[in-house]
């Protein structure tokens, strides 16, 4: 080594850990010694994508801007920010939108985060708070959940102290996939300090609009952020596209920290069309709905549920999880492990399409005989 970065990184990146995605189908595949055309006979089921895709509509809006990328996109992102402001009854400046809403979470914590600082959260919430907060040079503080997976709202309120500069609440959460009524979540808002930025992270929102009803507009908090994403129930997960709806003040300053043309011309052309596309976000909606009850019933029967979920996923627990995900990838099939999560006898499995569900439970009853 020329030279030792590692000892140079500001904050110190031995610290930090790298974000573990779900296995790409091409890597198990190169994995298990199988190339060509064994691609589409591998199943990913890894990081809870739309199996149905996006609107149409979508589709051909990405197709027709893909003749234009000689072309920057707009910085601003002006059409998309008027489109989600009249989607949300709010005003432009009320949004603010990131590469991936995860783009928007950092950018949050970056911004009102630093060193000597706390960020607040769930242990087993969604991973990326914690990573953040860390890349920024702040505390992350973990509050243990009550039950093993569910947000302890009280102790999360009890954990703020006067460092505390961002709390973060994922609901429904990934990867537990418990949720929070919007009484439940009030009732944690007005236990914070006014001052206190709060990232309400609502990636899997369209899944569990039935039940908790909008919560923009109706949960208030000065410093208040829905985070919510076109990679979930909108399919465009490959494209990159989120947006946070909170206070346009504290917004202004979040913007600063974002880097120029951060949301592509593709993605906020798509994310534009999907828009005037919700029948087809409500249908794969309904349909991932319908598919999540069927597998929890399998799971149960089988003794293998954790408990139920309110995302498009499931979650199972067993002792033997490495080995079961061993062998369900040996049948073509790739879950997400959950030992990043210190919950190493539980798996992640996404919602696929009927035909991969049944691959799935296919394989499973499979892997677990003689476990
Ligand atoms: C709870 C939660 N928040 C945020 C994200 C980030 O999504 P994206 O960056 O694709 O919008 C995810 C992705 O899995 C998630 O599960």
């Amino acid at each position: 080594m020329i030279v030792d970065w590692l000892s140079r990184s500001a904050p110190p990146a031995a610290r930090l850990h790298p974000y573990v995605p779900g296995k790409p189908v091409e890597q198990l595949l190169a994995e298990k010694g199988m190339t060509g055309g064994g691609l589409a006979e591998a199943v990913k089921l890894a990081s809870n994508e739309n199996p149905y895709g996006p609107s149409p509509k979508a589709v051909e809006a990405a197709r027709r801007a893909a003749a234009e990328v000689h072309r920057y996109p707009d910085g601003d992102a002006g059409r998309l920010k008027r489109a989600l402001a009249a989607r949300h009854g709010v005003n432009p400046a009320q949004v603010l939108v990131g590469n991936g809403s995860n783009e928007v979470l950092e950018l949050l914590i970056r911004a009102f985060a630093g060193p000597g600082d706390e960020v607040v959260c769930s242990a087993r919430a969604f991973i990326v708070y914690r990573l953040a907060a860390a890349a920024a040079g702040a505390t992350p503080v973990l509050v243990p959940e009550a039950d093993g997976l569910s947000h302890d709202l009280e102790a999360m309120a009890a954990a703020v102290s006067p460092r505390t500069k961002v709390v973060c609440i994922a609901n429904p959460n990934n990867p537990t996939g418990t949720l929070h009524g919007p009484e439940a979540v009030q009732a944690f808002l007005d236990a914070l300090p006014r001052d206190v930025v709060v990232l309400l992270d609502e990636a899997y929102h369209e899944y569990v609009a039935h039940e908790t009803g909008e919560s923009i507009g109706r949960l208030a908090h000065p410093g208040l952020v829905v985070c919510r994403t076109f990679s979930k129930a909108w399919g465009l997960a490959g494209l990159r596209v989120g947006y946070g709806v909170g206070d346009p003040d504290l917004l202004e300053v979040a913007n600063r920290f974002r880097e120029p043309f951060n949301v592509n011309a593709l993605a906020q052309a798509a994310a534009c069309a999907a828009l005037e596309d919700g029948d087809w976000m409500a249908e794969g909606v309904a349909r991932v709905l319908e598919e999540r009850r069927r597998l929890e019933a399998a799971l149960a029967d089988m003794g293998l549920l954790a408990a139920p979920c309110h995302g498009n996923f499931v979650l199972l627990r067993h002792p033997e999880t490495a080995l079961l995900a061993g062998r369900l990838e040996d049948a073509g099939v790739i879950p997400r492990p959950l030992g990043p999560y210190g919950m190493a006898d539980y798996l992640r499995v996404t919602v696929g399409t009927p035909a991969e569900n049944a691959r799935f439970l296919d394989a499973l009853a499979g892997a677990v005989e003689g476990l």
